[in-house]
């Protein structure tokens, strides 16, 4: 089968990869960014119901054409794919990046130690990125968020001994930044690359943005660790986003004395937090201990690392706010603001836009990071179609009468959504911007929802919906209309059958690729799918590429610029019971099923999800 090589946009803008490699290559930046249609959708293309042919693709060419994967066959202890495509994978958890220390095999009797863990590929593998080498898709950086691990997977046990289980634990969250190549036996690992790193909950990061500086997070210096490291989004600049978002459930006491502030609260940080018992060994995430007072509001950011320059100190950006962050989205908007579209993962919690003050290049160009000076919205959707982003600043009476800085504000950033009116969301997940602007959010699921609105329209929603929206002025203006994409509940009892909606990524021709964590419904194990983003309605097309193994999410999204090779993750297979799968080792081995990276090719090269 034919596939074209090049993406040729009408509108003339290019795809936000496409500038983000270009800057890559260090070769002249492009002029101009993304345009955004005008309109509503009703006025648009996207209201079409017939498959519009993508730009670039031949008339006639379907924009999904593979076999799909069949609810019979997505229901195993490994993998199922396309019989168009093939997988390979790639660094499980425990993988050395050096010769130095040896790959955890995933044998149950042994576990890595804490300085093995410090070298070796982290555990739960979520969102990523990858960033090539002077645009080539056979060599390049893939960044990767280590979202969490249990302490059953990671040690082998309930709850640690010694502060060194916490210490593994910790080392095992955080990211990875991995030189990988295509070789003529598919992809691998670059062993000892000068680009290999590690940063975990014990890095040493700093602060910057409206909060730095800010006693609510002093003393800074001798900050550590980024953790829950889910979902991610990379910058024009060449670098790569991570996002914290249960950071909460680190944090624990055992003084009984201990109660939360009604801040505190807000966040969810509780007495047993998620059952780390890191506050047993290590008194900085003792919620009650005296000595680290403001630990908690250390989490809860979005984190900046450059990939490409291994000793830079990952930077928290404290002006993008902080919650239970997912993910961020970038696009350039009018001016070129940066322009960075952010869910916060809690039932009832809200979607927020960053809006850079000026121009990224002139920002940039003048020493100031454009994540450090700008706006921060919250989303207020209306049941008419329309919506309005509403500006989170002291300029608000009812946010001036509850804090007294910008930087309380931030460091409280629900709070301050919570009194400007945003719509409470049914768990915003990941976001992704299609190339003609069209912003989608996933909303996975929430079965305690009571109340339907238009915006969340199923009360409960147990298996989640994808809403999408158009910003006007070209993503920096107040107001968008927005239509619900996809409700999960249609899909049921069919072959586009898909719930718990989570990753999400639009690729240049509107193909959207939806992956799932959650209980699926027809049987199926958690999944990759394609979309037309073309299309609207009840009935679009939906085709699934890809089945993960029983018990693990499939999740994180990186494809090389030709859009050849497509990286995925699947995360905590089998919950690290090796009684129900061993990938990625071989069924019957025993070996302990590991969080891994899957590479994904079509058979015959061409554009994966075509
Ligand atoms: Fe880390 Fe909301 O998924
Ligand atoms: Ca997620
Ligand atoms: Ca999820």
């Amino acid at each position: 089968m034919e596939h074209d090589e090049g993406i040729s946009n009408p509108s003339n803008n290019r795809p936000f990869e496409d500038v983000l490699n270009e800057y890559a290559s260090r070769r002249q930046l492009l002029r101009g960014g993304l345009t955004l249609a005008a309109g509503s959708f009703l006025a648009g293309p996207l209201s079409a119901t017939a498959a519009v042919p993508a730009p670039g693709r031949k008339i006639g060419s379907r924009l999904i054409d593979f076999q799909p994967v069949t609810l019979a066959e997505g229901n195993g202890p490994v993998p199922a794919i396309s019989p168009d495509y093939d997988y390979q994978v790639l660094i499980p958890w425990g993988t050395s990046l050096t010769n130095n220390v040896t790959d955890y095999s995933g044998d149950p009797l042994v576990r890595p130690t804490a300085e093995e863990q410090a070298q070796q590929v982290g555990i739960g593998h979520d969102g990523m990125w990858f960033f090539p080498f002077r645009r080539s898709s056979n060599r390049g950086l893939l960044a990767i968020n280590h979202e969490y691990g249990t302490n059953g997977t990671v040690l082998g046990k309930a709850d640690p001994e010694t502060l060194a289980d916490v210490m593994t634990s910790q080392h095992a969250h955080g990211i990875s930044v991995l030189e990988i190549r295509k070789t003529g036996r598919g992809w691998e690992l670059v062993k000892d690359s000068m680009y290999n790193r590690r940063v975990h909950g014990r890095t040493p990061v700093e602060f910057s943005g409206p909060v730095a500086g800010s006693e609510l997070i002093g003393p800074e210096a001798g900050a550590m660790g980024t953790l829950n490291n889910c979902a991610n989004g990379y910058t024009p600049w060449g670098t790569y986003l991570t996002c914290e978002e249960n950071f909460n459930g680190y944090f624990g006491t055992s003084d009984s004395s201990w109660t939360p502030s009604d801040e505190q609260a807000r966040y969810g940080l509780s007495a047993g937090g998620f059952g780390y018992s890191w506050h047993v060994f290590d008194e900085r995430f003792d919620l009650a201990s005296d000595s680290h007072p403001n630990e908690e509001n250390r989490f809860g950011w979005i984190v900046e690392v450059d990939p490409f320059n291994p000793e830079a100190m990952p930077v928290k950006r404290t002006a993008m706010g902080r919650f239970k962050h997912e993910g961020v989205a970038l696009v350039e908007g009018r001016g070129g603001r940066v322009v960075g579209y952010m869910g916060d993962d809690e039932r009832f919690d809200y979607i927020y836009k960053f809006v850079s003050a000026g121009n990224w290049r002139f920002m940039r160009a003048q020493g100031v990071s454009p994540l450090d000076n700008g706006t921060l919205y919250a989303a207020k959707f209306n049941d008419d179609g329309t919506g309005e982003w509403l500006e989170l600043s002291l300029r608000n009476p009812a946010i001036a009468a509850r804090f007294s800085s910008e930087a309380e504000m931030l460091t409280y950033t629900r709070i301050a959504a919570d009194l400007a009116g945003a719509t409470p969301m049914d768990r915003p997940e990941w976001t992704s911007v299609g190339a003609d602007g069209t912003v989608y959010c996933t909303l996975t699921n929430n079965s305690r929802r009571e109340e339907a609105d238009a915006a969340n329209p199923q009360a409960p929603n147990p298996d989640g919906h994808i809403i999408r929206w158009r910003d006007s002025n070209r993503h920096i203006g107040r107001s968008f209309t927005w239509e619900i994409f996809l409700l999960s509940s249609d899909t049921h009892g069919t072959e586009r059958s898909v719930a718990s909606p989570d990753g999400i990524w639009v690729d240049p021709d509107n193909r959207v690729f939806i992956q799932t964590d959650g209980a699926q419904k027809d049987g199926l194990n958690d999944q990759l799918l394609i979309a037309n983003g073309n299309q609207s309605g009840d009935d679009i097309e939906i085709s699934r590429l890809f089945t993960g193994v029983t018990d693990c999410e499939v999740t994180g999204i990186a494809i090389t610029p030709n859009r050849r090779t497509l990286f995925i993750n699947l995360q905590h297979p089998g919950n690290g019971d090796p009684s129900v799968t061993n990938f990625p080792a071989a069924q019957g081995s025993g070996a302990i099923p590991r969080d891994c990276t899957v590479v994904i090719t079509r058979k015959d090269g061409g554009v994966v999800g075509s």
